[in-house]
């Protein structure tokens, strides 16, 4: 949901500033910017649309600065478009910033700057206030005007600034929203997140709330919110530049779907020991605290929020323990019952995004315990929990989130399993028959990857249908529900999920000719139901596409078309009948030619309300 890039060193910024840039782009990709400090002041160039659109405007120009901030967007105040691009230059152009996030009493601010400074705004965004603000408070002291901007402003942002008069130098401030800074030799940097800067350093520190970063040249410091100076530790990144980039694959997309079986080999790996005991690494609830609960809530938002509905069925069946799941966005404003008996587990692949961020904050104001799942290491979701489980699948660049929910899914089994074990509420060998199962999946996954050839054949064939309904029962019916997100948002196409028992109480009026039900039907325990669920379609001519576990031939019978799964427990399939569904969500969305990683609306992390 924006990023936001920025180099201070001995070489041409704006070079570094784009690169960087383009590896954000997965953030928000509406328009985009780049503010350099030249010799004639600063100079701003922004372009609606992709970051190649920008490029284009200043390919012919020899813009040189070696200090800048960049910018890609999406959108919030103000429509995408030149004017409302980033960075945004305050009325003496002797400030420019680039912002992600939102300033939630920029109305006021901006009637007070109008009304007290004779301001007159040229964008629509919120964003422009903060320029405003810090150039009428600028006497000479940048740091102190950013400190007092940062003191009138309401929201979560993390912003960059340069000053005209402040040259060889960024600050940026951070309060929720991402921000980091890059250790380089030479020169320094701020961005939004790691990919941007991957190509040039390895060391990063992490900048916390209510903290300003200001970077020269030889160094960055850190001060909190009373200007004091903090010691950081340095993080060493540890991803290759290869895993942020597409090694040779179309789309980032088919890339991380790819990279499942290694994904998934990872989370399980690192948390099992030769004996095939579950060590909770990052984890420090004790047995006792871990039987104190007597309810959980498991809160997210989107692909996250559908391993969250594995997680309910898996910790009931296994742990005996109610579980909650919730939307994150619906869950902090409905009161809900938590105190300190409740588990509370966030799950997200960015650990940025708002919705979970401000559930985790409400949860632990009523004394939950908070445990999260989540895949970008040291992000503000982890940093906020008592515990961390993190998902190992690398950075996930599509917006459309594909090995971060298989990993998630992992990590729900293995927290499941490691408390009904404790709990006692599974035998030995139901604990061992189960991790078996859970070590035998990335070959299987490996397995479904290699027919991917059918998938594709059968994108080719129904790709320019308008409606698609998921149904399932049980577990099927949450990776249904995942299935369906997957092929709308990035084919566009209209796609519903329902549990497949609950068709005949309205749904199944919609059913025509041609309709395309993608059933799943991998549950041994329900097969026969399900079996009368598609049944109850095909009667209405609907197009039936099951996907069923192997040997479960009899499906054919009522299916127009069926894809195989491995076999394996009904606990587990979840883990392998997301992956056809993955496939045909991209095979379609190539066949329409739709821009697959960054689809239309969208961002990957999702740092607004
Ligand atoms: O980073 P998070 O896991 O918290 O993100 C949650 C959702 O925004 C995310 O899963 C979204 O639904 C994806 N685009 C789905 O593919």
């Amino acid at each position: 949901m924006c990023g936001i890039v920025g180099y201070v060193g001995g070489n041409n910024a704006k070079d570094y500033i784009i690169d960087g840039l383009k590896k954000l782009e997965y953030r928000g990709y509406d328009s985009a910017g780049i503010a350099l400090q030249s010799e004639n002041g600063i100079v701003v160039r922004k372009k609606e649309g992709k970051i190649a659109n920008l490029e284009a405007l200043i390919e012919n120009e020899k813009l040189y600065g070696t200090t800048g901030i960049g910018h890609t967007r999406w959108a919030t105040h103000g429509a995408p478009s030149d004017i409302n691009a980033h960075p945004h230059m305050s009325q003496d152009e002797s400030i420019a910033i680039v912002h992600n996030g939102i300033v939630e009493n920029y109305m006021d601010l901006k009637k007070m700057l109008n009304e007290e400074y004779g301001i007159v705004f040229k964008t629509e965004t919120d964003s422009e206030v903060i320029a405003q603000l810090i150039s009428v408070l600028n006497k000479g002291d940048l740091e102190k005007a950013v400190y007092d901007a940062v003191a009138m402003m309401r929201g979560a942002y993390a912003f960059g600034v340069i000053a005209k008069d402040e040259p060889n130098k960024i600050i940026a401030y951070r309060k929720d929203a991402p921000l980091i800074a890059g250790l380089g030799k030479g020169c320094n940097f701020i961005a939004s997140d790691i990919p941007a800067l991957l190509k040039y350093l390895d060391e990063i520190y992490l900048i916390e709330n209510d903290e300003m970063v200001i970077c020269t040249p030889e160094r960055v410091i850190i001060k909190d919110k009373d200007g004091r100076e903090l010691k950081r530790k340095v993080l060493h990144v540890n991803w290759s530049l290869e895993d942020a980039e597409k090694d040779g694959y179309e789309h980032f997309m088919l890339k991380e779907i790819y990279e499942q079986p290694k994904a998934i080999k990872e989370t399980l790996n690192r948390r099992i020991d030769e004996n095939d005991n579950i060590t909770l690494d990052g984890i420090t609830l004790t047995k006792e605290q871990l039987e104190d609960f007597n309810k959980v809530y498991i809160v997210a938002c989107g692909t996250a929020y559908h391993a969250g509905l594995v997680g309910k069925y898996v910790i009931e069946k296994m742990a005996r323990i109610p579980v909650e799941v919730d939307i994150a966005s619906e869950f902090r404003y409905r009161d809900p019952f938590v105190d300190d008996k409740t588990l509370f587990i966030a799950i997200s692949q960015s650990g940025e995004t708002l919705d979970t961020l401000a559930a985790l904050r409400e949860a632990k104001s009523k004394g939950a315990r908070i445990l999260s799942i989540v895949n970008v290491v040291g992000s503000s979701v982890a940093r906020e929990s008592d515990d961390v489980f993190y998902t190992w699948a690398g950075p996930e660049i599509a917006v459309a989130s594909t090995k971060a929910y298989t990993t998630q899914l992992v990590c729900m089994y293995l927290i499941a399993l490691y408390m009904g074990r404790l709990r006692e509420t599974i035998s030995e060998e139901y604990y061992r028959s189960i991790l078996a199962e859970l070590k035998a999946a990335p070959a299987k996954v490996e397995k479904i990857l290699s027919r991917a050839s059918d998938i594709e054949s059968l994108a080719k064939m129904l790709y320019n249908r308008s409606n698609v309904f998921f149904i399932g029962r049980g577990l099927d019916s949450a990776v249904a529900y995942e299935g369906s997100l997957k092929l709308k948002e990035i084919s566009y196409i209209n796609s519903f999920a329902i549990a497949a028992g609950e068709l005949k109480h309205g749904t199944i009026a919609l059913m025509e000719p041609e309709t395309i039900v993608i059933s799943l039907a991998t549950q041994d325990a329900l097969f026969e139901k399900m079996v009368s669920n598609i049944v109850e379609v095909k009667a209405r001519m609907a197009h039936v596409v099951s996907i069923a576990k192997e040997g479960n031939t009899k499906i054919e019978e009522t299916s127009t078309e069926t894809v195989y799964i491995p076999q394996c427990a009904d606990e587990v399939s979840p883990l392998l009948s997301v992956v056809p569904l993955q496939l045909f969500s991209y095979y379609v969305a190539r066949e329409k030619g739709e821009d697959i990683d960054k689809p239309r609306n969208l961002a990957k992390s999702v740092t607004v309300e």
